[in-house]
């Protein structure tokens, strides 16, 4: 069969995804709201093929870590139970940022993943099945398939079949910038399912979150019709601060955050005093994440450069969906 190559998005939630109603079918408990981000991109590259005895997965050039194969490995069982194959795959990915530091390797991997399998099987499935699939792999790659500005539906159905995700804005339609500070580079040290699992059922402020959750989303979708920055920055920053609060408080808390997290919260509240508009944003991991408009990304970019503790710095923008190369 043939070799199909794709590359896919990281994507960072400005309402945030964190607690599953569905943990086996990954689905989540609230709904969600996404950036596309060009330039932190995976792609991938897939061959099935009737020779192989297992699944071959290369990552970053090196053969992958057990853990990793064999995530990618229960993915392809879905694919190949959707198709009516049975045949293995060699699979080569490579991240262009570091993965599983809460820079969202994950939802560009399983995009990627997605879409090179079935385009490489000749499946025909549409966009919005294909984000369910995705779905499958890690919740937020639901959310790196169309592109732009994207809402990701919470469903109902237990199938989840209407849990996907879809554009609410195209990756021209509004020039936002984000600029990411790594703050550690290395592995997470909890992961988001066990993390977002924890918080259910252990967090007295779980079910306040999901409240949150929904009012922030309606809101958060009007600022993006509305091109409303100063709403769509309040909400953003708000969510992150109110997910992450919801976990602090599960037990034990969980705490992604280090010293340099803590700074860069501070050093956005004081720009803002200056009149730079600038709203933080934090994931499953330490890495702070800042998003503002392009006339305001080199005053973000060089203030979150000298922040002690940053080691590097990404700059974002919106980019496209997933796409075959
Ligand atoms: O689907 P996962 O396992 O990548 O979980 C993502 C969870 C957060 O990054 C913390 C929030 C989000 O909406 O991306």
């Amino acid at each position: 069969m043939k070799n199909v190559r794709v590359r896919a998005l990281a994507n960072l939630a400005l309402v945030k995804y964190f607690g599953k109603r569905d943990l086996q079918m990954n689905l989540p408990a609230a709904g969600s709201l996404s950036l596309t981000l060009e330039p932190l991109s995976t792609t991938t590259e897939i061959a099935f093929r009737p020779e192989l005895e297992r699944d071959m997965v290369l990552l970053d050039g090196k053969k992958a870590a057990d853990k990793f194969a064999s995530r990618v490995s229960g993915f392809l069982d879905i694919v190949r139970d959707m198709s009516g194959t049975s045949e293995y795959a060699s699979v080569v990915t490579e991240n262009a940022f570091p993965t599983a530091a809460g820079l969202a390797s994950s939802a560009s991997g399983f995009a990627a993943l997605a879409y090179a399998a079935t385009k490489a099987l000749g499946m025909t499935i549409d966009k919005e099945q294909l984000s369910a699939l995705a779905r499958r792999g890690s919740g937020s790659a639901a959310r790196s398939i169309p592109g732009g500005i994207v809402v990701w539906n919470a469903g109902e159905k237990s199938d989840g079949s209407d849990s996907f995700a879809y554009p609410v804005a195209g990756p021209d339609d509004w020039d936002l910038r984000v600029v990411i500070g790594v703050a550690d580079p290395g592995p997470k040290a909890v992961g988001s399912t066990e993390a977002m699992e924890l918080t259910r059922t252990t967090s007295p402020y779980y079910r306040e979150w999901l409240d949150s959750v929904h009012i922030d989303l309606m809101n958060a979708l009007r600022a993006v019709e509305q091109r409303n920055f100063t709403d769509l920055g309040e909400i953003t920053e708000r969510s992150a601060l109110s997910m992450h609060a919801a976990a602090l408080a599960g037990r034990p808390g969980i705490l992604f955050w280090n010293g340099t997290t803590v700074e860069a919260i501070h050093l956005v509240r004081r720009l803002r005093q200056q009149g730079t508009e600038a709203y933080f944003t934090c994931d499953a991991g330490p890495q702070p994440k800042i998003v503002c408009t392009k006339s305001d990304e080199d005053t973000v970019a060089s203030a979150l450069e000298s922040l002690p503790g940053i080691t590097r710095i990404i700059r974002c923008h919106l980019g496209a969906g997933v796409t075959e190369i």
